[in-house]
């Protein structure tokens, strides 16, 4: 249902005189995704590492710098005007902070009758009443505003707005990170439930391996701007093979469900994006790096069909049995 080749999107940063280059920051980079119908792609990696610029890449709120984005097989990533408008309904975001994402302004009632009348659907209250009984919200909050409202009923009301105009595709980033863990959990079973029930394909954006892992049939786990491995969830769980998403399993137990930025698992910084130096991404805090890794481009090697990791030493590691997995 979903293509993405080699997408990518770099911001130019200011310089600090005229004298110096331009600075280059690459948030996304040859990113390569393929997503069936009716399935959910769990995004996960550390903070500034590029999730929410892919989705919004994906969602059409920003332009790639490079790359295609192809939905139901058609080109989507140079649509504008019209054209664009008409298929946005076929993709909705969720954001992390639906305070930030709902208009204080407007009552329930009034957010989900814009989508609708945006999109020429039927407004009456009856849609809305649906709609509200699909998140589990009850009508009573109809006349209420987003302040009015707990962190998880906004969360609620801005997948319902998303789900107004009938998507296929739902783009939810961070939906669950603001939230305290017991409604992390009822939200989650929410989404789970709702992609059962309405088919719905799915990219789901956490920096948190474990929520990912509940709800995704595919985890693409990302460094840098890059996709380091991607393969089917369970996968991921029991034979990683990225030193990077093994680093990042080992970490698991020593976070708070949830809670806290993968930031400080691994040694050191997350490097700069900001004019990469070439050779793999992972190079500066990888245990196993070698000078072999600086010539490495973007290679990914497949361990199987649905398998993939960008090491260019993975094979090499395996058959040492250095890896833990
Ligand atoms: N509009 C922008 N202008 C310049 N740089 C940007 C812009 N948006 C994002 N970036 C940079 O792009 C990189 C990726 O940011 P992004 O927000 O996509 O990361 P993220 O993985 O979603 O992080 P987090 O987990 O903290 O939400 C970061 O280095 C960020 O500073
Ligand atoms: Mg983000």
């Amino acid at each position: 249902m979903l293509e993405l080749k080699n997408l990518g999107k770099d911001y130019t940063i200011k310089r600090n005189s005229v004298f110096q280059p331009k600075n280059r920051l690459v948030a996304v980079d040859h990113i390569n995704i393929r997503l069936k119908k009716n399935s959910t792609l769990g995004l996960v990696g550390e903070s500034g590492c590029g999730k929410s610029t892919l989705g919004r890449l994906i969602c059409r709120l920003e332009e790639p710098s490079r790359g295609e984005i192809y939905l139901d097989g058609q080109a989507i990533h140079n649509l504008k005007g019209t054209s664009l408008r008409r298929i946005r309904r076929k993709f909705q975001p969720v954001f992390q902070d639906p305070y930030g994402s709902l208009n204080p302004r407007l009552t329930v009632y009034r957010t989900l009758e814009e989508p609708l009348r945006l999109h020429d659907k039927p407004n009456n209250k009856n849609e809305i009443n649906n709609l509200l009984e699909m998140v589990g919200l009850g009508n009573e909050v109809m006349g209420r505003y987003p302040h009015q409202l707990s962190g998880g009923q906004r969360q609620r009301l801005g997948l319902a707005r998303a789900l107004a105009v009938g998507p296929e595709l739902i783009i939810a980033d961070e939906p669950v990170s603001s939230l305290d863990v017991s409604i992390q959990a009822q939200i989650l079973n929410l989404f789970l439930d709702l992609q059962e029930r309405l088919h719905l394909s799915m990219i789901f954006i956490s920096h948190d391996l474990r929520v990912v892992g509940q709800l995704a049939d595919e985890v693409a786990v990302m460094y840098l701007g890059r996709i380091m491995e991607l393969a089917p969830a369970n996968e991921i769980f029991s034979n990683a093979k990225h030193p990077y998403t093994q680093a990042l399993l080992e970490a698991l137990p020593k976070l708070k469900p949830g809670r806290g930025r993968l930031r400080s698992i691994l040694k050191g910084e997350l490097p700069s994006p900001v004019n990469p130096a070439p050779g793999c991404r992972f190079y500066s805090r990888c245990k196993y790096a070698g000078k072999e890794c600086l010539d490495y481009e973007n290679e990914l090697f497949s361990i199987d069909v649905k398998h993939i990791v960008a090491c260019c030493k993975w094979h090499q590691l395996q058959q040492n049995r250095k890896y833990i997995c």
